[in-house]
């Protein structure tokens, strides 16, 4: 309380808060709930993944938040309304993938529900002998 006289007592009665926070597969997740209830750390498999086989990305989406969700699980558009923009945003630039995406605007889809929400494949050919699969896990909320 950088204001506040000198010889005031205000400082003592002021209490900031702080929430424990980790960081896992290049995401920092925090609990701001009650520390009783507290849950375990996230068990999500792609965060306990090695950095070499992860690819994480970061971008400003000016769309609302139905928006941004229905075209996180829906692969197949990606082939057809972001085919010109893929080198270029960050979400694909590094994902190594894009080629298949814009080869195979077909996808089959398969979906399995998981803890918290959903597990979103989406299954393209890749080669004569590979597919090439684009996983989204939807998880609840977000
Ligand atoms: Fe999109």
């Amino acid at each position: 309380m950088r204001s506040e006289p000198e010889e005031s007592a205000f400082k003592n009665k002021v209490r900031t808060g702080s929430y424990p926070l980790i960081e896992r597969g290049d995401v920092l997740w925090a609990y701001l709930g009650p520390a009783d209830l507290m849950p375990a750390p996230s068990g999500i498999e792609w965060a306990a993944l090695p950095t070499s086989h992860t690819f994480t990305s970061k971008r400003l989406q000016k769309t609302n938040y139905l928006q941004a969700l229905e075209g996180g699980i829906d692969s197949s558009h990606v082939s057809f309304t972001h085919r010109f923009s893929l080198d270029d945003d960050p979400l694909h630039s590094g994902s190594g993938g894009n080629v298949y995406l814009k080869r195979d605007g077909r996808p089959k889809f398969e979906v399995v529900e998981s803890e918290g929400g959903l597990l979103i494949g989406a299954r393209r050919n890749a080669d004569d002998d590979h597919y090439y699969w684009r996983i989204t896990p939807y998880l609840m909320p977000w």
